[in-house]
């Protein structure tokens, strides 16, 4: 088997339980096929005279080589052209973009430089794995250095309309570098769909098949891969008695309550004011529900040197104060506010512990939350899973509760339903999502992925 090599702009701590966010978790569940290279940034920022020296260590087959970014790398490449240009707008928040040429040097130059550190540990039969926004040109700078490996690209988050695509300061630029890639993957068939409508629009392309494409002299290969997680490893996790998340689940069922979870990254695109704002119009709808309804909502800190970041955040901690303030007994909260990163195997039995997930994101690539809940859940009383038309997983996920998250009277009206959903009904549902979150889990992605990558139409002739 070749050897896999992923390049990406975090490397997680393999084995750090605390991340939440799909890309970290995905890569770290695929990479325990067999011997891998994981190249990318440490998550540290060395300061001005500091040596941003790579590190190499060594977790089982799996070899991470890691390196900090220096303060203006940082501030243009991540928080810049990559937090506030494409990030916004690849989640249709053309409003949020912040455009300036130093960020797009820099977003440039690092790419250069996750390049130049890849390329001298590349053997030649290596399969080359590209992940995410940030390191587009990643192929186009491996290419310049004379590598002729296979590169394949997976997109984690959306691939935006071709209207939206074609607003991004750069486009033509970053479609160029695209076309370096062998294989293209995308979360899901409306992505997929939409870069092929942007290159049908805006490019010079050939469209030799569904997933074949003829772009500047080379064949490039397209798909759809959603990602997915180990689900017989979080069930386990989340099967394990935590004693204090058992102690409250008991509370709960002795005075007649029910909590809804949700756990996201604090970001604009996750629409947590949006969700909030859905449950205060669920208890004032359903007055029966004050003091038996609960949201424990998790939100961890994320990108907080982007002010888009720091102003959602405002705007949840007051809405939420002002619904507690509105409704709250002395011995009641309907909203409980987790500003912090929980280790996973606790958010499993969370999950487990929860009658409803409540994930409603405006935008989303695929949202592995989603698929954590269903996998938490216990067979004999599952929870609902109530999940945004706008999250990838959508696609898949089709036997939960689907809302439109702009809408609070319909997420409201689907918290209801699942309040009262009989079990029958929550087993048949529950039993449908487990399958389909089992046929395409972490392995099969990666599999898929690779499969497909292995088998992308590459001519070792292929100009570059
Ligand atoms: C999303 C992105 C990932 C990113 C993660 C956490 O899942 O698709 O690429 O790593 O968020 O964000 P951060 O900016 O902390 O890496």
């Amino acid at each position: 088997m070749e050897r896999l090599v992923i390049i990406s702009n975090r490397v997680a701590e393999i084995g750090e339980k605390t991340q939440i966010g799909g890309l970290a978790v995905g890569i770290a569940d695929a990479l325990s096929r067999g011997e891998g290279l994981w190249v990318g940034w440490n998550g540290a920022v060395s300061g001005p005279g500091e040596d941003p020296a790579t590190s190499r260590k060594q977790h089982e087959a799996i070899t991470t080589l890691t390196f900090s970014l220096t303060e203006e790398e940082h501030e243009n490449y991540y928080l810049g052209f990559s937090n506030r240009v494409l990030w916004p707008s690849f989640h249709y928040r053309l409003d949020l973009i912040e455009f300036s040429e130093a960020f797009a040097k820099a977003y440039s130059s690092v790419n250069k430089r996750f390049a130049r550190t890849a390329f001298p540990e590349l053997k030649s039969d290596d399969l080359v794995w590209v992940h995410d926004y940030h390191l587009i040109p990643v192929a186009q700078e491996l290419r310049k250095l004379g590598s002729r490996h296979r590169i394949g690209f997976f997109l984690h988050i959306p691939f935006p309309s071709a209207e939206i695509f074609s607003a991004v300061p750069r486009h033509e630029w970053l479609r160029e570098c695209l076309f370096q890639f062998d294989l293209i993957g995308f979360q899901t068939n409306r992505d997929l769909e939409n870069f092929r409508l942007y290159l049908a629009e805006h490019a010079d392309v050939e469209f030799i098949s569904d997933n074949l494409i003829k772009a500047a002299g080379r064949i490039i290969r397209l798909g759809a891969f959603p990602i997915g997680i180990d689900v017989e490893q979080f069930a386990a996790m989340a099967n394990k008695v935590d004693d204090a998340v058992e102690l409250e689940r008991m509370r709960r069922d002795i005075l007649g309550r029910i909590q809804m979870i949700s756990a996201d990254r604090l970001d604009y695109s996750k629409g947590l004011p949006e969700r909030t704002r859905a449950f205060l119009e669920f208890l004032n709808a359903y007055p029966e529900y004050r003091g038996f309804a609960e949201y424990l909502q998790i939100a961890s800190p994320t990108r907080e040197d982007v002010l888009a970041y720091t102003e959602i955040r405002t705007e949840l901690e007051q809405l939420s104060g002002a619904v507690n303030g509105k409704f709250a007994e002395f011995n009641w909260s309907p909203v409980q506010y987790i500003n912090r990163s929980i280790p996973r195997d606790k958010l499993a039995c969370l999950f487990h512990a929860s009658r409803i997930g409540l994930i409603t994101p405006l935008r989303d690539g695929m949202n592995l939350v989603a698929k954590e809940y269903i996998a938490a859940q216990p067979a004999d009383d599952p929870g609902v899973l109530i999940l945004s038309k706008f999250a990838g997983a959508a696609e898949q996920l089709e036997e939960a509760l689907i809302v439109n998250p702009y809408d609070a009277g319909e997420v409201a009206g689907a918290i209801r339903r699942a309040v009262t959903m009989p079990l029958e009904e929550r087993q048949n549902r529950q039993r449908k999502l487990l399958d389909r979150i089992k046929t395409t889990d972490a392995h099969w992605w990666q599999t898929t992925f690779l499969e497909a990558l292995g088998h992308a139409p590459y001519v070792s002739t292929q100009s570059t």
